[in-house]
């Protein structure tokens, strides 16, 4: 069970970056103890995937998409490939605005068609990780001297910014299956806000991982999270050793196991952390929290999709589903849609 410490100014103590001003324990590290906290009072616990995403995450996460089990990358890849040149074509986009860009590898398939565009291309990459997006940015303009890159550090669950001004039509993007990492109610929420940002003739483009069929077994889904050189495990860890570093809490990473399965009823894979043996982890400023052997933290989702699910799922976003593109063994799909 967790238990809360009695001082809130302890959320101060530490060897975090600025020191927070005294009176003002709620700064950006103060808010994010609490809501890590709130996860792991939870039945069951969890941790917040964005946390996956310190530099060495976004590292770790590039090597999964190199994995030869890790089938979704180069499922996308190949789709955009054979498509995404008609569909820049056929929608024809100015601006193309990529939410959770990551190394946008896959997308320099859209971006060398974007750089041969009458007036120019702009891309906006946006990322929560601020750092690795930089060198991102700073590749692409390498790569891509005709394209204006235009990178935007911000949380993709948030709505855009008023001000956010971007040549229309714009595409919004939202690739690598990452929809699949939140919940109905998040990616509604994401959808909607989507939608609010779109004027006619904007389109958005989803990647979305599918489920099991005759195509796909449950056996290569489960592997895409349990690659043999154990890159998603460790990938699963640093989320430990990220909130160490940016909270001072004291998880031991490598006291925990990595866990994977598909949950076929949610339609989702779930990632896991199993705690080897009881441990008490000390959340500074908020509390401890006291897990027993075999005691597991869920740490991701990763929803699976059919056509009708993310028909359901544009409708709730009150978009149009327009394309429907997937591979012939049905692994994934590209969906685009567009206002109602
Ligand atoms: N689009 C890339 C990366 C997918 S991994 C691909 O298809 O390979 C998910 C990406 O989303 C990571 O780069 C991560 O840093 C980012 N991310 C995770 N949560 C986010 C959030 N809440 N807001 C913005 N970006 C987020
Ligand atoms: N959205 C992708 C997926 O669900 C990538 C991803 C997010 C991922 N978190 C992950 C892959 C954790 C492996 C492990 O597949």
């Amino acid at each position: 069970m967790a238990e809360r410490e009695g001082s809130v100014a302890e959320a101060v103590v530490g060897t975090g970056p600025a020191p927070m001003l005294s009176g003002s324990p709620v700064g950006e590290r103060g808010s994010m103890a609490a809501e890590v906290w709130e996860g792991l009072s939870e039945a069951p616990r969890t941790l917040s995937s964005k946390y996956f995403y310190d530099t060495r995450g976004s590292e770790l996460f590039v090597e999964i998409t190199g994995l030869a089990e890790y089938y979704p990358t180069r499922t996308e890849r190949t789709l955009l490939e054979r498509r995404g040149q008609e569909l820049l074509r056929h929608h024809a986009p100015r601006a193309l605005l990529e939410l959770g860009a990551g190394s946008a590898k896959k997308t320099r398939v859209l971006l060398d068609a974007m750089e041969t565009r009458d007036g120019g291309g702009v891309y906006i990459p946006q990322d929560v990780s601020g750092e690795f997006l930089e060198e991102t940015a700073r590749r692409l303009r390498d790569e891509y001297p005709h394209l204006e890159v235009s990178p935007l550090v911000g949380d993709l669950t948030h709505p855009f910014e008023p001000d956010l001004e971007v040549p229309r039509p714009v595409m919004v993007a939202l690739l690598g299956s990452t929809i699949g990492n939140f919940t109905d109610a998040q990616a509604t929420e994401i959808l909607t806000n989507i939608q609010s940002f779109l004027q006619p003739g904007d389109r958005f483009l989803m990647g979305a991982d599918l489920r099991p069929s005759a195509g796909k077994s449950v056996d290569e889904l489960e592997a895409a999270y349990n690659d043999a050189r154990g890159v998603t495990a460790e990938f699963n860890r640093n989320i430990l050793a990220n909130l160490n570093r940016r909270l001072g809490t004291d998880f031991q990473p490598d006291r925990f196991q990595h866990q994977a399965f598909y949950h076929v009823e949610g339609a989702r894979i779930e990632m896991h952390l199993v705690s080897q043996g009881p441990q008490t982890i000390r959340i500074p400023g908020q509390g401890i929290v006291e897990l027993e052997n075999g005691e597991s933290i869920r740490t991701e989702i990763s929803r699976k999709w059919d056509r009708p699910s993310v028909e359901r799922l544009f409708a709730l976003g009150e978009l149009e589903l327009l394309e429907w593109i997937t591979d012939e063994r049905e692994r994934y799909a590209l969906a685009v849609g567009g206002p109602r």
